[in-house]
């Protein structure tokens, strides 16, 4: 099964997840505290989900977005979630469409994708093309998850091909194509009580499971099962857990 399929079949396993991670706390408050925001007025995201982030972003400044989606589920409750946030106006194009097919029509001062580069792996083209969507000061941030963070130990079992791409072998190889950036390390930490309690999986915890396995729970083999609760306790420290991802800025 390929990324695509697998979002296409899972749409609501991936958003009972996206909520457990919290990421409109975390991963906003890594964007402003590093700078990211400052001075910017659009973004485009590429594979923006149910575009959490993204809103929260347009709603508390005076950014505007651009998104391109292609999973009908997720690109209609992103529209959803844009009517009730108030920040329909913000959005200055909104095509339900893959990255691949997408007609870049003008520039942003930074680019986005978060989570969503799994699609495209080690595809010279594409980030050349994801490259030209910023203004001549623009950025790029792909966020991928860490080879430390649990979330990869399970992708490696998943029967889903390409989605335990990590931000270091994807820093590596844009490296040895010549795509100078910055690799820096974005802590996604949480409860770790979210995810496993009294020694077990709870129900998050196992809608994680089948989201990274895309299986559904039910139907994941017993050593399979292990090494989702053994790779959640290993990356346990007290009671946070840290889905660490490394992101790659591109500047200039
Ligand atoms: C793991 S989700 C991440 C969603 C969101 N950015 C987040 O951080 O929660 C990956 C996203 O990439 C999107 N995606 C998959 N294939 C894509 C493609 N070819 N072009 C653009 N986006 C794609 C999926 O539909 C999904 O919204």
């Amino acid at each position: 099964m390929d990324y695509l399929e697998y979002f296409e079949k899972f749409p609501d396993s991936y958003a009972k997840v996206a909520v457990s991670f919290d990421r409109s706390r975390t991963l906003n408050a890594y964007l402003a505290n590093n700078g990211l925001l400052e001075n910017i007025s659009s973004i485009l995201s590429i594979g923006p989900g149910e575009g959490e982030v993204e809103i929260k972003i347009a709603k508390e400044s005076e950014i505007e977005f651009g998104i391109v989606e292609p999973s009908k589920t997720l690109f209609d409750q992103l529209m959803t979630n844009a009517r009730d946030a108030d920040v329909e106006s913000k959005l200055l194009e909104a095509h339900q469409q893959s990255f691949e097919e997408f007609q870049p029509a003008r520039k942003y001062d930074l680019v986005l994708s978060l989570f969503s580069w799994f699609a495209f792996g080690f595809d010279q083209r594409l980030l050349t093309k994801a490259l030209s969507c910023r203004n001549p000061n623009g950025k790029l941030l792909i966020c991928l998850q860490s080879e430390s963070s649990p979330s990869t130990k399970i992708s490696a079992v998943s029967r889903s091909s390409g989605i335990n791409l990590t931000s270091e072998t994807l820093s590596t190889w844009a490296t040895s194509q010549g795509f100078q950036h910055e690799f820096d390390i974005y802590h996604g930490t949480v409860p770790a009580d979210r995810f496993i309690l009294h020694g077990e999986l709870t129900q998050m915890g196992k809608d994680f499971a089948s989201f990274l396995t895309a299986t559904p729970w039910n139907e994941i083999p017993n050593e399979v099962k292990s090494v989702t609760l053994n790779s959640l306790r290993q990356a346990q420290h007290e009671d946070l857990i840290d889905f660490q991802c490394g992101c790659l800025i591109f500047s200039d």
